[in-house]
């Protein structure tokens, strides 16, 4: 009998700060039509330097992890561009702080913006061959492109956690999927940076190019036709790039279910637009946006669009469950952004020179003022010093 197998939770967070799109584009001297419209963002995660990948991650994880959950993860597979250190895995860190057995396994997935698609993929083949394991599958990343750079409009941060069990209470995925790879050099960030290097237009360009490629393959593979979709959430680093995506095959849609597609779009998007970027988590708060905002049944077809520059895309689908409510924690979410707070355009580029740089010196952050539960308390003697608030 074959074991249906997805995603069981999601835990979402990002930081307590933000940055309005408006004041930038002020500062910018640019139209704030161009970033609300243009590019489609409202506010932009604000990451203080006591705030890093591991410590996003598990206080995501930790808005849905139960002790019961915790005993019986079997694998961590932390998808990020961001990482911590050349050699050990930011699953490593994370495992310890939320107190996983040691039997379990925890590895670092690279590339790009798809490291949490692999993640969740190599997660449901592992489950479907061991249905009583569940693996933390993490994305996770701070997207920096630099003050002043065409790219800053497109930053962010925040973690997505998602729990991959045997009969899922989210999304049961479909075994199908379609992935694509090619040598491209759209976005890149050579060892000892720590901005991205970007031909924005190009990877757009590339973006489209393999979301056609892995749609067209999808539906060769599976007889499938839009028709069969009642949403699609994609990776949206700027929402108006999901937006596109979308428009593309449109077409292909009746001119009702383009109209039921076009609204699902619109709440798959919310979320990312007041976040930002996310890179590997992106598509996967799209999803989260998605289920909270959209009017989804359960059964509902829902396709998923991940793209990693460099170049990765995949094209994947699943199949929504009857108590899928129950697999996130809403209000959490909800008062998580509820509760920001705006920082001036002067404050976010001094929080964003505050980054833990990479000279090796001892660091104390100021912790007293990130409400977090994990929070990173500085660095000795080379290594990272990772706190609860319980230990403060
Ligand atoms: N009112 C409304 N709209 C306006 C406007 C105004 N006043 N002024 C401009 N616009 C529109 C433009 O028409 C354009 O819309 P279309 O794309 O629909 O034509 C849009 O705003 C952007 O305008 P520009 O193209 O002039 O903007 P730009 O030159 O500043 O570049 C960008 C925009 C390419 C997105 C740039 O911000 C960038 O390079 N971003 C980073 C690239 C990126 O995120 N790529 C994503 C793939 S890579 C990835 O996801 C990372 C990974 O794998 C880890």
């Amino acid at each position: 009998m074959t074991v249906t197998v997805g995603i069981d939770q999601m835990g979402f967070y990002t930081p307590h700060l933000y940055l309005d799109m408006t004041a930038l584009a002020q500062a910018r001297g640019d139209d704030p039509a161009k970033y609300h419209v243009g590019i489609g963002q409202d506010k932009q995660a604000v990451i203080p330097p006591t705030q890093d990948v591991v410590t996003m991650a598990a206080n995501a994880a930790a808005q849905i992890l139960t002790p019961a959950d915790q005993k019986t993860i079997k694998m961590v597979l932390f998808g990020t561009e961001s990482g911590v250190d050349n050699s050990k895995a930011t699953a490593v860190y994370l495992a310890h702080l939320l107190d996983l057995p040691a039997d379990t396994r925890a590895i670092e997935i690279k590339q790009a913006c798809y490291g949490a698609t692999a993640g969740l993929q190599f997660a449901a083949d592992y489950v479907r061959s061991h249905p009583t394991a569940k693996v933390l599958v993490i994305g996770a990343d701070i997207a920096r492109y630099g003050l002043r750079t065409a790219g800053e409009v497109t930053q962010g941060g925040g973690a997505v956690a998602m729990l991959v069990t045997a009969n899922p209470r989210i999304l049961a995925l479909d075994p199908v999927s379609s992935y694509h790879t090619a040598d491209v050099m759209d976005f890149w960030r050579p060892l000892g940076r720590s901005e991205a290097l970007v031909d924005g237009k190009y990877s757009t360009n590339v973006y489209l190019d393999f979301f056609r490629t892995v749609w067209t393959d999808y539906q060769a593979q599976t007889h499938r036709t839009i028709a069969d979709f009642a949403a699609f959430a994609f990776h949206i680093p700027f929402t108006k790039m999901g937006r596109k995506a979308l428009r593309q095959i449109l077409p292909e849609a009746t001119p009702d279910q383009q109209t039921a597609l076009t609204a699902a779009f619109e709440a798959s998007q919310l979320d990312n637009r007041n976040v930002g970027n996310l890179y590997t988590g992106s598509l996967y708060l799209s999803l989260l946006s998605l289920l909270r905002h959209g009017n989804l049944q359960p059964g509902d077809r829902i396709g998923c669009y991940s793209y990693g520059s460099g170049a990765e895309g995949e094209f994947y689908s699943g199949r929504l469950q009857p108590d899928y409510r129950a697999g996130f924690n809403d209000a959490a979410v909800t008062a998580l952004l509820a509760k920001r707070r705006a920082v001036s355009v002067a404050e976010y580029e001094e929080l964003f020179q505050q980054q833990l740089d990479l000279t090796g010196t001892d660091v104390q952050l100021p912790v007293g003022t990130d409400p977090a539960p994990y929070y990173l308390a500085g660095r000795q003697h080379q290594q990272r010093q990772y706190r609860h608030r319980s230990e403060a």
